[in-house]
């Protein structure tokens, strides 16, 4: 399905978003403050994505985006990089029967060309085995980077154009096709958890109008309360796109 552009046409606006697209951040100071080692914080991190994905799906979220590793965290210590990796691995071979049941639609987004042959071959297992589940559509973002994202859509449309296409016909809602996420909408809400205001090279493009919420909560503590406190302070927001507010009253 193609989704239009927020900056092209004005999205409808739902009270409970379609699309939460979070950063999971926190997990090595939550166990650097309870004296464990990072990486107990990742592991401890996992039962946090085991619950949100849970309450987003009973709440009806259509689309949830988990940023799980960044094209930037392969700078992190060798020893913690290969720790993320065996998490990350373990957990897609937990989740399948979990997946399945709870009829939810998996997909990976990143440039998983650096992935070991056995994470690229399960991601696609995963992919092909969710594809026909109605429910929830998980995303994890894994070596993941907005300007990865921006730059293989443009280079798949210069090859357009160097295949005989017009460059006229490229614009907002064609180069949106190309992005890596073009069978979501641009999310709706923006959760950081672990109290940086940052956007750490996540989803550059389609944050355009997105609506930022930031929590001091680190990601092994956040919850179904938690989420639900995000997602009540969405509903109080006004989402313009560029309109005055007397407009928006006017059209109610
Ligand atoms: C987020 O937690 C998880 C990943 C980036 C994989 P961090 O590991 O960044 O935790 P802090 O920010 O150091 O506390
Ligand atoms: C962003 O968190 C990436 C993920 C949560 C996967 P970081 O902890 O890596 O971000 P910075 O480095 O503090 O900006
Ligand atoms: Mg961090």
């Amino acid at each position: 399905m193609i989704h239009t552009s927020s900056t092209v046409c004005i999205p409808i606006v739902t009270k409970v978003p379609r699309h939460i697209a979070i950063i999971m951040d926190g997990n090595g100071r939550w166990a650097e403050s309870k004296r464990l080692p990072r990486v107990s914080g990742h592991a401890k991190g996992l039962e946090t994505v085991r619950t949100i994905i849970k309450a987003c799906a009973m709440q009806g979220i259509k689309f949830l985006t988990l940023f799980a590793f960044s094209s930037e965290n392969w700078r992190r210590p060798v020893d913690e990089v290969s720790f993320l990796m065996r998490l990350f691995i373990s957990a897609l071979e937990q989740e399948i029967a979990h997946l399945y049941t709870n009829n939810i639609q998996l997909r990976v987004v990143g440039d998983l060309s650096v992935f070991e042959p056995r994470i690229q071959k399960l991601v696609h297992y995963l992919e092909i085995k969710t594809e026909g589940n109605t429910g929830l559509i998980l995303t994890i973002a894994a070596n993941y980077g907005g300007r990865w994202d921006i730059l293989q859509a443009t280079r798949k449309i210069a090859q357009q154009c160097i295949d005989g296409g017009d460059i006229q016909n490229v614009n907002e809602s064609s180069f949106a096709e190309h992005l890596a996420m073009a069978y979501a909408p641009e999310p709706d809400l923006f959760i950081r958890t672990g109290g940086e205001q940052r956007v750490s090279n996540f989803l550059l493009w389609q944050l355009a109008y997105t609506e930022f919420y930031f929590t001091h909560v680190f990601w092994p503590e956040f919850n179904d309360v938690e989420l639900g406190k995000a997602i009540s302070s969405y509903r109080e927001r006004e989402r313009r796109f560029g309109r005055t507010s007397a407009q928006l009253t006017q059209k109610s």
